[in-house]
């Protein structure tokens, strides 16, 4: 095998074919051509200006760019391994197509910095995507906790059933933590976008290049300040993927509480069958395939986060060929999200809510004790230590004669506190409790209505 056209002027042969393997990401960092050819447009547009190469050159390079990237989007574009990467598939490209010119692109420039640069454009872009399908995500939410604002539902405390809430409210409360990544990403992005390109190999370079122009032109607020740190640094990648883990995590919750409420115990709500899968051998069953696949890919991006981080770690500076595999987590992380936000944003647009089955479920358990408790302490002015004392007898008493709080008669109250009156009965209602629980944040339909207002002025705006 020959030496390497592009770097093989000291190679007397060739690699051996496992070394080509190993060695070759065009596999994968194909997916780059378009930030590529983005990176090299704005380099060579600066070298001209700058005259380190020749109009006449850099125009030629810049009409090969642009037909590899035509070659690139119709699909007619072979790979060879040999030419390792991306980068040195555009450059091999633009050889055959304009010739010696093609060689001067590189000028100022090392696959190091240009490698760099591609990726932040690439995690750019995907973020501004993702913000996109949280946003929608987001409405999907807005609008089941629109409609089920009054919707009474058992609230859970270690999987137990504690106190009615509303499933508008529970809506909502997924709506905030997607907020919350919402705002990371946008932080991260923030800071993600400062350019490296002209960092060169890593000390910079002789050329009289201009940075400001470059990263002007792609979009960053600035170039990086330190071109060791500008080739070295793949943090945006890794904040990219805490985000998306933290998200990730998010939708599994989600995920995990609708295979909970479809279940055949709970059926608090039913999945639509554009969203559920039947089983090949039991005809009755209705499976939330699709959420038990986002809780399932919750631990992908965990591990994609994982990955990058111990690849990162010990890394002596600057560049090293280990930071190639940044592209494999990345890429699948970023994949993985956007379609678990899309088919998590078609359930809950989808769902169905059984309003019955989770009213009667919401008085189950005792769910109204506190509101007992806190009755003891307004009308009777216990100290809510006592309260809680009392309504634990209460609550045993019910257990005893297995019936409901609100199934016990006055009577049965006043054998444990005598000066229960029956107006106790108006807070032991399920519809009751919600309606009280006013105070900023709490889960009655009146704070939800509010709430979903300001979410449906917030959304328009963003
Ligand atoms: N394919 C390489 C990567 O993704 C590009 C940079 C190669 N740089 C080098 N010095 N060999 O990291």
């Amino acid at each position: 095998m020959s030496a390497n056209e592009l770097w093989g002027g000291r190679f007397a042969k060739g690699p051996a074919e496992i070394m080509e393997r190993i060695n070759a990401s065009i596999d994968f960092d194909r997916r780059l051509y378009r930030q590529d050819i983005t990176g090299s447009m704005a380099h060579s547009s600066m070298l001209m200006d700058q005259g380190i190469i020749s109009r006449e050159d850099g125009e030629k390079i810049q009409e090969g760019l642009q037909t590899i990237l035509r070659e690139i989007e119709a699909g007619n574009f072979k790979t060879d391994p040999a030419l390792e990467d991306i980068h040195m598939h555009v450059e091999a490209r633009l050889r055959e197509l304009i010739g010696d010119p093609a060689g001067r692109l590189h000028t100022g420039r090392s696959r190091n910095d240009q490698v760099a640069t591609d990726m932040r454009l690439w995690v750019r872009d995907t973020m501004d995507h993702l913000d996109g399908e949280l946003k929608a995500l987001q409405e999907a939410l807005l609008g089941q906790a629109d409609a089920e604002a009054d919707t009474v539902m058992p609230g859970f405390t270690h999987l137990q059933a504690a106190q009615p809430v509303t499933f508008g409210h529970h809506m909502l409360a997924y709506l905030e933590m997607f907020s919350r990544d919402r705002a990371r990403l946008k932080d991260a992005r923030a800071r993600l976008n400062e350019c490296p390109l002209g960092s060169a190999a890593l000390a910079g370079t002789s050329f009289p290049i201009d940075r400001e122009m470059t990263a002007k032109e792609l979009g960053f607020d600035r170039p990086t300040a330190n071109s060791l740190d500008g080739v070295s640094d793949r943090d945006f990648a890794l904040e990219f993927l805490s985000v998306a883990s933290i998200c990730s995590m998010h939708l599994s919750r989600l995920a995990e509480e609708i295979v909970i409420w479809s279940s055949a115990q709970f059926r608090f709500v039913e999945c639509s069958d554009s969203f559920s899968t039947g089983s090949s051998i039991m005809p009755q069953k209705k499976n939330p395939d699709a959420a038990e696949l986002i809780r399932g890919k919750a631990g992908r991006s965990a591990g994609a986060f994982t990955c990058l981080l111990m690849m990162m770690k010990g890394l002596p500076m600057t560049y090293g060929k280990d930071m190639q595999e940044d592209k494999e987590p990345v890429f699948d992380a970023a994949d993985n999200l956007q379609l678990c936000l899309a088919a998590m944003s078609g359930m809950i647009s989808d769902i169905s809510v059984n309003r019955v089955v989770m009213k009667n479920a919401s008085g189950a358990g005792f769910t109204t004790a506190t509101d007992l408790a806190d009755w003891l302490v307004r009308r009777l002015d216990m100290p809510f230590r006592n309260a809680h004392h009392v309504t634990g007898s209460l609550v045993k008493l019910a257990e005893t004669k297995d019936c409901g709080l609100e199934d016990l008669t006055l009577a049965d109250m006043q054998t444990v506190e005598s000066s229960i009156t029956d107006e106790v009965f108006e807070v032991l209602g399920v519809d009751n409790s919600v309606a009280s629980r006013v105070s900023y944040g709490g889960t009655a339909p009146s704070n939800v209505r509010a709430q979903v207002a300001s979410w449906k002025q917030r959304l328009a705006g963003e």
